[in-house]
């Protein structure tokens, strides 16, 4: 008998490896997935080189399948029960892919972090990003995109980073931005945002606020004592820096 064993540990070993996966495959929630879709179908497929993320996603396969080095750049969840996945993290190569951010994304209700820096996206940050209620981190940097801030992204309550400098936005920074109590991070820098700076003394985690390179004017408003790098150059900002002198943290000027 105990000859036999390694063979039956092979027999057990060979059925479960296989048997397994055909089990669990194919279960993202199909609703995530025709997101992806339209989310591909939105950039020029001539911006998107082989061996880039992008054209790793190949929808004959599911997304949330992690052999095979299908669908780099995303992240799902593994549910213990029987639910489907769903994805929780679009993180793409910033290798110049062309195109509009696919309004679609705001369906992806489990998303906590987004990266698209260092592409040519182009036109402006879709409204329905409001609908994603748990992102944490938002990377656009380095783009195309225009319009002004969606103020419904200033609503996400869970939103710690947020990076959409060297982009074309103009308007205004919204007062509410100062609501965003656990922004650690902010950058908005290198873009044509204009007006009074908001009061930021709410946002009392700030650790790092880069507004530089921009038409911003008016005099220096309250802002947390958190802060340890702050950048402001390049803008039409008067007045006294009184409420700089409270910044005992304070690294970078
Ligand atoms: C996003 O959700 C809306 C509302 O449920 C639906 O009408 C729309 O078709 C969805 N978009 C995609 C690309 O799945």
């Amino acid at each position: 008998m105990s000859k036999l064993w390694p063979l039956f540990c092979l027999l057990w070993f060979t059925v479960c490896s296989t048997s397994t996966p055909m089990l669990t495959s194919s279960q993202t929630l199909d609703a995530d997935i025709q997101v992806l879709r339209v989310f591909k179908r939105c950039i020029d497929p001539n911006s998107i080189p082989p061996n880039s993320y992008l054209s790793s996603w190949d929808f004959a396969m599911d997304p949330c399948e992690t052999t095979g080095g299908q669908f780099l750049g995303i992240l799902c969840t593994f549910p213990l029960d029987d639910s489907p996945n769903r994805i929780t993290a679009i993180d793409l190569d910033g290798v110049g892919y062309e195109g509009f951010i696919a309004a679609a994304i705001g369906n992806l209700t489990e998303l906590t972090f987004i990266n698209l820096r260092k592409n040519n996206f182009r036109g402006p940050i879709p409204e329905s990003i409001a609908n994603l209620k748990k992102l944490t981190r938002l990377s656009l940097s380095n783009n195309f995109l225009t319009g002004s801030i969606p103020l419904g992204l200033i609503t996400l309550k869970k939103l710690e980073y947020l990076d959409i400098s060297f982009n074309q936005f103009s308007g205004t920074i919204p007062a509410s931005i100062g609501g965003l109590r656990g922004m650690t991070s902010l950058s908005m820098s290198n873009n044509g945002f204009t007006g009074r700076l908001p009061d930021l003394s709410g946002l009392w985690q700030l650790k790092t606020l880069d507004l530089s390179r921009n038409q911003l004017y008016g005099s220096l408003p309250n802002v947390p004592v958190s802060l340890t790098t702050l950048f402001l150059s390049n803008n039409i900002l008067s007045g006294h820096l009184t409420p700089l002198i409270k910044l005992r943290h304070l690294k970078v000027c």
